[in-house]
């Protein structure tokens, strides 16, 4: 193989590769066969209406449920129900659609649990504090308040910061601006454009159309466990004729 040809064979090895997975929960077969790529560094879209599978694929992914048939790839390692803890520590993070922040621990205990992981030295762990408190203010205001009395918003930045604590290669996030305020929404929108530029890859499963399509390069659009259409995010709108099938707004 030449040096041109293997160098574009590794920038095709996608971080993460998930092939024709299938999921049941119990007798319900939920996942049909879905297969999609995540390059290093790139935010790639999932949308689709409820219940069609979006947040079953994540927790494929992630460990969490395990498939009937199919495997999911990380740098080229097959990693198909592998333990989540083992994953988060290679480098995937998973951001839940109900966020599980711990409600009793402080804001900055929360955090530290992302960051109790062996190797991390002190003044990293203070390097990754300083970042993300700079990406959220408002965490470093309420550093010691309980988790479970932030609002809805602040908790999803909670998560998200928690997530970043793992110094993640990918982070899987299920719907962070579900039921959010429009403020609140720019705010997310604006921390997946920081990961981006960070070189962090993030599959965003989002109902926010308008969102997906300008925080990402690619979008996938699933409907009853299979992915229907995939393109780039800048050949979308949100009036096309596609969108309004699948997504219906
Ligand atoms: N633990 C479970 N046991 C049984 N069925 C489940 C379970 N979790 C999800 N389902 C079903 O699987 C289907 C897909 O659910 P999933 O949560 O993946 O959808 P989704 O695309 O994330 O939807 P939403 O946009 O509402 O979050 C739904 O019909 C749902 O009712
Ligand atoms: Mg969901």
């Amino acid at each position: 193989m030449s040096a041109t040809a293997a160098a574009t064979e590794i920038q095709n090895t996608p971080l993460i590769g998930v092939e024709d997975l299938h999921t049941f929960y119990g007798k319900s077969h939920i996942l049909h066969g879905i297969s999609l790529k995540v390059g290093a560094g790139e935010v790639v879209g999932l949308l689709g209406r409820n219940g069609v599978g979006k947040s079953t694929t994540l927790k494929t992914i992630m460990g969490l449920v395990r498939p009937s048939q199919g495997r999911v790839v990380y740098q080229g390692y097959p990693i198909t129900s592998m333990a989540p803890h083992k994953l988060a520590r290679m480098g995937i993070a998973y951001v839940p659609e109900d966020r599980r922040i711990f409600r009793l621990l402080t804001v900055m205990e929360n955090l530290r649990t992302g960051l109790d992981r062996g190797n991390v030295t002190d003044a990293r762990k203070r390097e990754l504090l300083d970042k993300v408190f700079t990406y959220f203010p408002v965490l470093a205001e309420r550093r010691d308040q309980a988790g479970g009395t932030l609002s809805g918003g602040e908790q999803q930045m909670l998560a998200i910061a928690r997530a970043m604590m793992l110094e993640p290669k990918i982070i899987l996030l299920d719907e962070p601006t579900e039921g959010l305020m429009p403020r609140m929404v720019s705010q997310i929108s604006e921390i997946i454009g920081a990961l981006h530029r960070e070189g962090v890859a993030i599959l965003l499963v989002e109902q926010n159309v308008p969102l997906t399509l300008a925080a990402s390069q690619r979008v996938y659009i699933m409907e009853k466990g299979e992915v229907r259409h995939h393109a780039l995010a800048s050949e979308l709108k949100v009036g096309d004729p596609v969108i309004q099938q699948y997504l219906g707004i």
